[in-house]
């Protein structure tokens, strides 16, 4: 099939060079010039495992634009992926999506053949029915379901591990609300061979969100039980190892620690408290969520006080800035919130992390930046493990103060050591 891609940040362009690998052709339609030639260089535009391959090997399947007209004429499906950010209030800010739609719309005015339209970017439930379909209806005056599909393919991808979990999904799910949108998108999704669920557009939005919701929720319960470990001299990680084998519930994202960042939990949880909020209802449990995830860092704070007592003038050091190992993404990174803090009570800090340093300089002139980890070790009072990159497990910590939010077995070598939850 003939495919388009509307913003190739992590989501679009994994999609798109996923859906190449797959036999379609794919045309990346972006605003930002830097992006276009990067990827018409058949290089990634983004830090993603195994990306850079896959785009080597299908580079007669691709490329990339800023023409609209380009892209919706010589496709069958447009997918739009660009971002939805929080505005300050929390709730989605929607003007990169709209954009999009009523750029498609205006190609889509010109066009004959019928076109899908499918929204992969994260909108909260409802938000296709009462915002994208009007903008694509005024745009293009043409019928939504009649002159063209319109359907919601949320995607579940980590960041990382996000060309792994395109080929491998657990589940697809196509909102639409005709058949022949619904017959295009089970076609294209045909190689996939894990459930499908077709459901309505709202149904779908409604999935992704309640999906990240509970893995934060998972990710938050896996903290406050630690918390409570923590107090008690116990092991949470023994304790989610006994609770996860418990076939109802899971072992994954019991990870207890530092708490959650990136572009996708802190944000997504937010937007739905707004919604609830805007419609009458108090959504407490995501509110708490949000609360115990914030407290994290704090008690990461606590620990290094109990240690070092005043923080003014110590020398600190953070192994890891990126809000995860194996991506370069430092979007509600933990590191941020330590940095701020340590900086307020004028403690020096020094951080290191394998790929992130240069983003993080962008943010952050006023901390020092080690060329190793050993380098940053060996230099500072006391160590905070932010990010479980895996190269941390290779460190001589001995002989130091380490606070560890990440569960880095090496560390329990070091002279003094506490686990965030253990
Ligand atoms: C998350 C979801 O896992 C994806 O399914 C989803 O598609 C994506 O959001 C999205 O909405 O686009 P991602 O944000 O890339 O993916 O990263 P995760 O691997 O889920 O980790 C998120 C955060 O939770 C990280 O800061 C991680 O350190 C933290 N975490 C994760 C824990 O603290 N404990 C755990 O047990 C697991």
């Amino acid at each position: 099939m003939n495919i388009s891609i509307v913003g190739s940040g992590y989501v679009g362009i994994v999609t798109g060079i996923g859906f190449a690998e797959m036999g379609n052709n794919v045309i990346f339609v972006d605003v930002d010039p830097g992006k276009i030639e990067i990827i018409n260089k058949k290089e990634p535009p983004i830090f993603e495992k195994g990306l850079k391959e896959l785009m080597k090997k299908n580079k007669e399947a691709y490329y990339a634009t800023d023409n609209y007209i380009d892209a919706i004429l010589n496709s069958d499906i447009t997918f739009i992926c660009v971002g939805t950010p929080s505005n300050p209030d929390g709730s989605i800010d929607l003007s990169q999506v709209m954009g999009a739609a009523k750029s498609v719309a205006e190609v889509l005015a010109k066009k004959d053949d019928f076109h899908v339209v499918a929204v992969k970017s994260t909108v909260v439930p409802g938000t296709t029915e009462e915002v994208i379909i009007p903008t694509l209806e005024k745009h293009s005056k043409k019928g939504a379901f009649v002159d063209f599909g319109v359907a919601v393919t949320p995607e579940f991808l980590r960041e990382g591990e996000a060309v792994d979990d395109f080929f491998n999904p657990d589940r697809v799910v196509i909102g639409s609300e005709d058949e022949r949108t619904r017959k295009i998108l089970d076609e294209l999704h045909s190689p996939f061979k894990c459930p499908k669920l077709f459901v309505d557009l709202k149904t779908a939005e409604m999935i992704k969100y309640a999906s990240n919701a509970f893995l934060a929720t998972k990710i938050s319960f896996a903290n406050e039980i630690g918390n409570i470990c923590k107090k008690l001299g116990i092991d949470s990680y023994k304790v989610f190892e006994g609770v996860g084998l418990d076939h109802r519930i899971n072992p994954s994202f019991f990870r207890a620690g530092l708490g959650f960042g990136g572009s996708c939990f802190p944000k997504d949880v937010k937007a739905l408290i707004a919604k609830a909020e805007r419609l009458g209802y108090n959504p407490k449990l995501l509110k708490t969520v949000l609360e115990i995830n914030d407290m994290q860092p704090a008690m990461m704070i606590d620990l290094l006080k109990k240690h070092l007592g005043n923080l003014s003038d110590k020398r600190i050091g953070l192994l890891g800035l990126t809000f995860k190992p194996d991506t370069d993404d430092i979007r509600e990174s933990r590191a941020i919130i330590l940095v701020k803090q340590l900086l307020k009570e004028n403690a020096k800090v020094f951080a290191y992390d394998p790929v992130a340093i240069e983003k993080f300089k962008r943010l952050y002139s006023d901390v020092e930046y080690a060329s190793s980890a050993q380098e940053l070790v060996d230099n500072v009072d006391a160590v905070l493990i932010v990010t479980e990159w895996r190269e941390f497990e290779n460190v001589d910590y001995r002989g130091k103060i380490v606070i560890d939010g990440r569960r880095i077995l090496k560390a329990r070598e070091a002279k003094v050591y506490e686990g965030l939850c253990w």
